[in-house]
């Protein structure tokens, strides 16, 4: 498919959501980390599914059933390719990245990880990559270790001698930092963790892949995980990427239907790549919704995206800077940077921030950003927010910038 250059102004037409006004302005939505608008074309092929082809998959041997089931393996076959996985069966759907994590954790986790083994990650991640690591590491008496983060953000990587050796059982990491911005070198860390153990390295790619090109294969992990909701796609639908050979390797996650080969009294074999993690009747309008999804920004230029929120990331720094006052966290160099930008404002609580912004219409997010370790190594307990993706536009940012003005003059 040919990519079109990338024209915010008119992609943003595409979007019926932005077309409104909010408390008397023109919407200016800022949240994409939080979730993408979603353009005409997702709309129209969940429209589409539901109205003319909508029947459970794999199952009916009937003319709707087997559009279902087209349209279904479609959108798997786009997302393979899509990211740059060899087989569209190493792809499997989920509820989304928090799913697919679980799924990692509970399915080859409580199998392969015991008493003393290690678990690395990072204090830059989400909760979800954090949080199920921790129920994991408590059920079998595992240890957690951390990848720490100097002042801008990043990783500190002087040292992985000591954070990565023959205990290490997995590694699990962000590639894009939900709450910083910050574009991490996952390749290098692949190559450093291969060089020191026979972890299983899986990587967090929810604030990646709707941003910057990924290419699974390239990056060189076990398994890679992201959501449609935040890549114009619907909520409710992600994947988990993995190798076959590591797939394979691991017990189904649920149990139920589809997911089976043979049913017994004593026990079960287990369905082909990727339905055994599959159970149960899929959100299958979800996956049409992603596959759409995938093929609308598959005619944009995946590269320019990325300038894009870059452009308007640098432009939207210099004005915090220019109004002084801001502290803005995250790398200093944009080119270590997605499209986020975290930041304070002196004497006024984020919250106020964005509860204000929000009346001038500028939708932000405010809080902690299920990212509690990245607040706490900053010494703050939330940050706000602004976050791009490829509708946004110069003049977004200077809305924005005109309504901080109005936080201040109510804040001082
Ligand atoms: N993880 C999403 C965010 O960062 C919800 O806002």
């Amino acid at each position: 498919m040919s990519t079109r250059p990338l024209d915010p102004e008119a992609v943003r037409s595409e979007f019926p959501a932005l077309d409104q006004a909010v408390h008397g302005h023109p919407l200016v939505y800022l949240d994409n980390a939080a979730t993408s608008q979603k353009p005409v074309a997702v709309l129209d092929a969940i429209d589409a599914y539901y109205r003319a082809d909508n029947a459970n998959v794999h199952r009916g041997i009937h003319e709707l059933s087997r559009r279902a089931t087209e349209s279904y393996e479609g959108a798997r076959r786009a997302v393979a390719h899509w990211i740059g996985a060899p087989r569209p069966e190493e792809i499997v759907f989920t509820r989304g990245t928090t799913e697919a994590l679980n799924l990692v954790a509970y399915a080859w986790g409580l199998d392969h990880v015991g008493p003393g083994d290690e678990i690395l990650l990072s204090i830059q991640d989400h909760h979800s990559n954090l949080v199920p690591w921790q129920l994991l590491a408590r059920r079998v008496g595992a240890t957690l270790r951390y990848i720490e983060l100097d002042e801008q953000g990043r990783w500190v990587l002087d040292d992985l001698d000591a954070l990565v050796g023959e205990r290490t059982r997995i590694v699990s990491v962000s590639h894009v930092s939900n709450a910083l911005g910050t574009v991490n070198p996952v390749v290098d860390l692949v190559a450093e963790v291969r060089r020191r153990s026979d972890a299983l390295v899986v990587v967090d790619g929810a604030q990646a892949v709707p941003h910057l090109p990924v290419d699974v294969s390239a990056i060189g992990c076990d398994l890679y995980a992201f959501s449609g909701h935040k890549m114009c796609g619907p909520t409710g639908i992600g994947c988990l990427w993995g190798r076959t050979e590591v797939l394979e390797a691991m017990e189904p996650f649920q149990g139920g239907g589809e997911m089976i080969s043979i049913v017994e009294r004593e026990g079960s074999t287990w369905a082909a790549l990727p339905h055994k993690f599959e159970a149960g009747t899929p959100n299958i309008a979800g996956a049409v919704g992603l596959g759409a999804a995938v093929e609308w920004l598959s005619g944009v230029d995946r590269s320019a995206i990325l300038e894009h929120e870059r452009a308007l990331t640098a432009y939207t720094m210099e004005r915090l800077r220019e109004m002084g006052g801001i502290r803005v966290f995250g790398p200093e160099r944009v080119e270590e940077r997605s499209g986020v930008v975290s930041f304070t404002m002196e004497g006024t609580h984020p919250h106020d921030i964005a509860t204000i912004l929000d009346t001038h219409g500028v939708a932000v997010r405010a809080g902690h950003h299920c990212a509690q370790l990245v607040m706490q190594r900053y010494g703050t307990s939330a940050t706000a927010r602004a976050s791009f993706y490829l509708y946004n536009t110069h003049d977004d940012v200077d809305r924005l910038i005109h309504a901080l003005q109005a936080v201040r003059a109510i804040f001082g």
